[in-house]
């Protein structure tokens, strides 16, 4: 069987939402870049729609070699870098399309030895690139109310204080080292888990992960990084995986195509700067019921996509507008 006839069972990560993807940019032609390679399931679903040719950026170097078994089935069309996305600027100037599927790959976590699984034990790492500051380094270094405001604004954990207090008052007696460690502190300084509720240490997990890997400043960065290196036409789709992420790319999406978005629910709409972006979709497309069937990774999925009209970018965008939460320190390398 060749690599392009794998069944989904088989794919090392199950590409999220490519199919509403494409079908909303169907036909595809031209030069894409893939921001967030991973496995490289949205890259090949470009070029068997027809792309011409994918720049692929990824800031894990574990990707590549992943890549190796099946590239050459697209002779010179695909382009790896290890990099991040912020950076996608330096790769091209006038793309037909630009895709980031956000977060991490299922080859992320579910290798233990990342780091990134609260349920099977490894060493408490998580950084997407391999260097920096680990979340060991972070969670034996920071002071408290720093650990307290990273739970609490990259993950809304409303234990952020009883948690923050539970990691300083183990750490004095020995350093964390590995995952479960951190997660049963975390576990054990909550009330019991409702049946059917999610994995006590589940946003503690996320907000480490976001500061670790710097997720929300590489967001931001790239929206604009995005928006100057689309040529007027050109199709920018991203897929997030929580609210915090998903309201960052909502309220850029908003405010580029005339709209600055309503601070509540029931305060009007209100008109902000000329159209730079027109929305393919005003409510975010959520995966569907056969892709949740097949995929149970997909149902917090949401797909924003645009085409980019004017030949100017827009004006910069404070993070403070696009809801981007932002503390004092900077966590990663
Ligand atoms: C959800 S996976 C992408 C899966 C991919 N679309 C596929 O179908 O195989 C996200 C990937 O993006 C990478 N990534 C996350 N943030 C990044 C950043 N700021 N710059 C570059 N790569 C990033 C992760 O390392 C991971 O491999």
């Amino acid at each position: 069987m060749s690599d392009m006839q794998l069944s989904v069972s088989d794919l090392p990560h199950i590409p999220v939402l490519i199919e509403p993807i494409i079908n909303l940019i169907s036909p595809v032609s031209g030069s894409w870049l893939d921001g967030t390679f991973g496995a490289g399931g949205y890259t090949r679903a470009l070029l068997e729609a027809g792309a011409d040719n994918v720049i692929a950026i990824d800031r894990d170097p574990h990707v590549f070699d992943l890549a190796k078994k099946w590239i050459s089935n697209y002779a010179n069309k695909i382009q790896l870098h290890n990099d991040k996305f912020s950076n996608l600027g330096k790769y091209g100037s006038s793309f037909d399309g630009i895709v980031l599927d956000l977060g991490l790959s299922s080859m992320q976590i579910d290798e233990p030895n990342r780091g990134f699984s609260f349920i099977k034990d490894g060493p408490l790492d998580m950084r997407m690139s391999g260097s920096g500051p680990s979340a060991a380094d972070l969670i034996n270094t920071l002071p408290e109310i720093e650990i307290a405001n990273i739970l609490y604004f990259f993950g809304e954990e409303r234990s952020s204080r009883r948690i923050a207090n539970a990691i300083i008052t183990r750490r004095a007696e020995r350093p964390f080292v590995s995952t479960l460690d951190l997660s049963n502190v975390i576990e054990n300084c909550l009330p019991r888990k409702k049946p059917g509720a999610s994995h006590p240490a589940t946003r503690s997990f996320q907000a480490l992960r976001i500061a670790i890997n710097n997720e929300f400043t590489e967001l931001y960065e790239a929206l604009f990084a995005a928006e100057k290196a689309l040529r007027s036409g050109g199709i920018l789709a991203i897929v997030t995986f929580h609210s915090l992420e998903d309201r960052i790319v909502k309220r850029f999406l908003q405010f580029r195509s005339g709209f600055a978005g309503n601070s509540n629910r029931y305060s009007p709409e209100l008109k902000s700067e000329e159209k730079h972006f027109e929305m393919l979709n005003r409510k975010a497309i959520v995966a569907p019921d056969p892709e949740l069937l097949e995929n149970p990774r997909s149902r917090s999925a949401k797909l924003r996509i645009a085409k980019r009209l004017s030949s100017q970018p827009g004006p910069n965008l404070l993070p403070s507008q696009l809801g981007v939460p932002l503390l004092e320190g900077k966590y990663n390398a």
